[in-house]
């Protein structure tokens, strides 16, 4: 037997079946940024105990309406970050593929496609890897490593601390925000990521 469709479900301001479009509309999350720092929000799916992932996919928790929502919030930010474990297990592509969704981007006045930031120690990410195969992404890595990735056909630059430093992601995130102009970031995780992320 067929699941049934989900079709999500808005309890504010006005009850009623919405569209991942319509759930996120008037988001402006831009707005919400201040000087010193982007507007940091962070998606998620969890089972009931915590499991962020079964067999290591977070697919099989989510369904298509979570997934549209999921894909949707990245047509509403000026950057996506994700630990490189994430980038490496679910092997991150181009962030945005759907046209019409850059569209929309656009007409908010964003880049068609969304600056994708890779959080990592290590910095054991091959070329192959499809977002950094992928001539329309511009990937920024925060890294302490010294090493540069090589052979990505995708534009990639780095952020590093101060030799030594770990990666603040507090005082990254200002870095982004003074020095890319990043007023909004979309954290996708994983939960190692996630632990870091700053409280504010
Ligand atoms: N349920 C969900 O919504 C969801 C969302 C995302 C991911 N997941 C799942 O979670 C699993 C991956 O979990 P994870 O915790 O390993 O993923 P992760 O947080 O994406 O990746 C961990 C890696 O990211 C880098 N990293 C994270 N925080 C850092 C920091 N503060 N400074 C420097 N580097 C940092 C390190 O990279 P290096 O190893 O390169 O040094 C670290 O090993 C996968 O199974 C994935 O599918 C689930």
């Amino acid at each position: 037997m067929d699941a049934l469709p989900v079709v999500p479900q808005r309890l504010l301001p006005e009850p009623g079946a919405v569209t991942a479009i319509q759930a996120l509309e008037g988001l402006a999350l831009a707005d919400l940024a201040t000087d010193h720092r982007p507007y940091l929000v962070l998606t998620m799916v969890a089972t009931v105990d915590g499991a962020a992932a079964v067999a290591h996919r977070p697919a099989p928790l989510s369904n298509p309406a979570d997934r549209q929502l999921f894909q949707e919030l990245r047509a509403h930010v000026d950057a996506v970050m994700v630990g490189a474990g994430t980038v490496r297990t679910e092997r991150y592509g181009r962030l945005v593929r759907d046209p019409a969704r850059r569209q929309r981007r656009a007409a908010r006045g964003l880049t068609p496609d969304p600056l994708a930031i890779v959080v990592s120690r290590r910095l054991t990410l091959t070329p192959d890897l499809p977002l950094l195969a992928d001539s329309h992404s511009r990937v920024l890595v925060l890294t302490t490593s010294a090493a540069e990735l090589v052979g990505c056909v995708a534009e990639v630059s780095y952020l590093r601390p101060a030799p030594g430093g770990e990666v603040d992601l507090s005082a990254m995130l200002a870095r982004l925000r003074a020095e890319y102009g990043v007023r909004s970031v979309l954290c996708e995780g994983g939960p190692t990521l996630n632990t870091s992320l700053p409280a504010w």
